[in-house]
């Protein structure tokens, strides 16, 4: 037990103050084998990779939108704390990706970047202003006429075209930006129904976003929320007296969307979701609410599925599609909705659905067949640290200074640069308990006063495995993710690559079980200085 006796003399020295009873150190790893043995197998993984050089059957990009680093760190010990750990030694899904890249985020008009133009960057492969979804950036937010002559096709739309089955989830209405890069080009993100673009851009020949969704890419499976951009206005919403329609056009788009496709089903509910049986489907919509989802704190699990839940049916519908698929899940227009409100539970309780969706899709697919890519678009302005001991509650507070900052009042661990937190009270920053900060709709304080918190500038994360996975290395522009992807699966303008099939299930059948090579590892001279002795 000297290990023991060592560390808790560490503890006190940098928690002098501190409330013992919130510092809980896991009783294994004040053994120096614990960090030994893991640090082994770490080396063991590193030195057995190898790129995975056949050609990805199928692809899948999640994007959590806003899920900046900060947001990762945040929502890992968040989900390792459900589970009952301390939650810093957790692994999440994406964790588990072995090739990670640093994505450069800057739009050409923007050090800050939106999802507009990040999407137009990670989907089509071309960087773009501030706003503007699927084009190039000669296009001028707001100004339809140029938008002609200036579209930029998203891999989504690519995949389609090589034969391939596609499809896009979110947690956001489907006309967000974020997904709308996958099927629009539009000079404006916000021109999400007729009613929200001018007669002469209309009479100019310019869509809106929820028109294109039916009219351009041929999408086989659409989930999300974003009804009432497909509706006419005289339409009721069929789950909210107060909401209808808001369609100027009078036109019906799920029922245009229906109208050519066989096997296809529009649903608006879970009852009617779990009908649908992904065997005898070949295009699926599902419009769960009027505008965005539900946060997954507030959703009510028999009114709406889950995200992980429509990334389940999605894969099924798409998966029949003996030349493969591409399947876009964003999680999270509500990461990104949370973090601008600066509810950071609401954004990370999101980021640990999102992360549930991406476990579930792993599960589902063969890292032999199916390249998987987690990103974001974008940072925000949350930063979490502040002295906090082992197993801190992620929305708790300092433990600094007998938990007090130098005006003497609490404060949180995670905190934003700019947003709606910033208060004063009889001219100073009010204290925070730790039961408030823990509440559902805290608000986490903030520095400078804005009604919405605003995006960060830094670089987020790419995580890959699968097929081509090691392309995602470095420091990359954001527009590099769409061009890996197309190279992996062979589509355009990468349709004369030369990458062999993916390699079937079976070759890999007589593989070494991975207890066994850790137990050779013993053998090779090198790693012994490694060994606990
Ligand atoms: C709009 O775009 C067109 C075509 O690119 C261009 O000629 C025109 O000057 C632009 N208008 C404004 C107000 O920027
Ligand atoms: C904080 O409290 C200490 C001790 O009571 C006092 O000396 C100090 O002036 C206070 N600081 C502020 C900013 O109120
Ligand atoms: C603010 O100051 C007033 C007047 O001194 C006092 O009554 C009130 O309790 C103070 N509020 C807080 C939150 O300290
Ligand atoms: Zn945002």
């Amino acid at each position: 037990m000297v290990g023991q006796h060592t560390l808790t003399t560490v503890g006190l020295i940098l928690f002098l103050s501190l409330d013992w009873t919130l510092s809980v150190i896991p009783e294994r790893e004040v053994h120096p084998s614990f960090w030994n043995n893991k640090g082994k197998q770490a080396l063991h993984s590193a030195l057995s990779l190898k790129p995975n050089v056949h050609r990805a059957k199928n692809s899948i990009l999640f994007l959590g939108d806003g899920m900046g680093i900060p947001t990762v760190t945040a929502a890992r010990i968040l989900k390792g704390q459900m589970k009952g750990g301390t939650g810093e030694e957790f692994v999440l899904a994406m964790d588990t990706f072995p090739y990670l890249a640093l994505s450069k985020t800057y739009n050409v008009d923007q050090q800050m970047p939106d999802s507009a133009g990040t999407a137009t960057a990670y989907l089509c492969g071309v960087k773009a202003r501030y706003g503007t979804l699927g084009l190039s950036a000669s296009a001028i937010r707001k100004n339809c006429s140029s938008t002609f002559g200036n579209e930029v096709n998203s891999v989504l739309h690519r995949a389609k075209m090589a034969g391939k089955s596609v499809g896009i989830v979110s947690t956001a209405r489907v006309q967000h930006a974020s997904p709308a890069a996958s099927y629009c080009h539009s000079a404006d993100r916000n021109w999400y129904s007729d009613s929200d673009m001018t007669a002469a851009d209309i009479q100019a020949g310019c869509r809106d976003i929820a028109y294109q969704l039916v009219h351009n890419t041929d999408i086989n499976v659409i989930l999300g929320g974003g009804r009432k951009y497909m509706f006419p206005k005289t339409v009721k919403d069929p789950e909210y007296a107060s909401s209808a329609g808001v369609r100027g056009d009078n036109v019906d788009l799920t029922a245009v969307w229906l109208s050519n496709k066989k096997n296809a089903k529009y649903v608006w509910n879970k009852a009617e979701f779990d009908t649908v049986d992904p065997e005898k489907t070949d295009y699926l919509m599902g419009l769960f609410e009027p505008g965005d989802c539900r946060y997954e704190l507030e959703r009510d699990s028999k009114k709406d599925p889950s995200l992980t839940e429509m990334v389940e049916k999605a894969i099924r519908i798409l998966s029949r599609n003996p030349k493969g698929y591409y399947l876009f899940v964003e999680d999270e227009g509500r990461i990104d909705h949370g973090h601008h409100a600066s509810k950071a539970k609401h954004a990370l309780t999101e980021a640990v659905e999102f992360d549930n969706a991406i476990e579930r899709a792993a599960e589902m697919t063969s890292e032999l067949d199916t390249l998987s890519v987690v990103t974001a678009d974008h940072s925000h302005v949350f930063s979490f640290g502040g002295h906090s001991a082992r197993g801190n509650r992620v929305t708790g507070i300092s433990l600094l200074m007998s938990n007090k900052g130098d005006d003497n009042k609490t404060f949180t661990t995670l905190l934003y640069g700019n947003g709606p937190g910033y208060k004063l009270v009889n001219g100073s920053r009010p204290n925070v308990a730790e039961t408030e900060a823990a509440a559902n709709g805290y608000i986490q304080q903030s520095a400078v006063l804005l009604d919405s918190e605003t995006h960060g500038s830094e670089d987020v994360a790419v995580f890959a495995k699968g097929p081509m996975a090691h392309l995602f290395h470095g420091v990359q522009e954001q527009s590099y993710i769409a061009h890996a992807m197309a190279y992996a699966a062979c589509v355009a303008p990468y349709t004369d690559c030369a990458i062999p099939e993916p390699e079937p299930e079976a070759a890999h059948a007589g593989a070494i079980h991975p207890s066994l090579v850790v137990l050779l590892l013993g053998l090779i001279p090198a790693l012994r200085p490694l060994i606990p002795v």
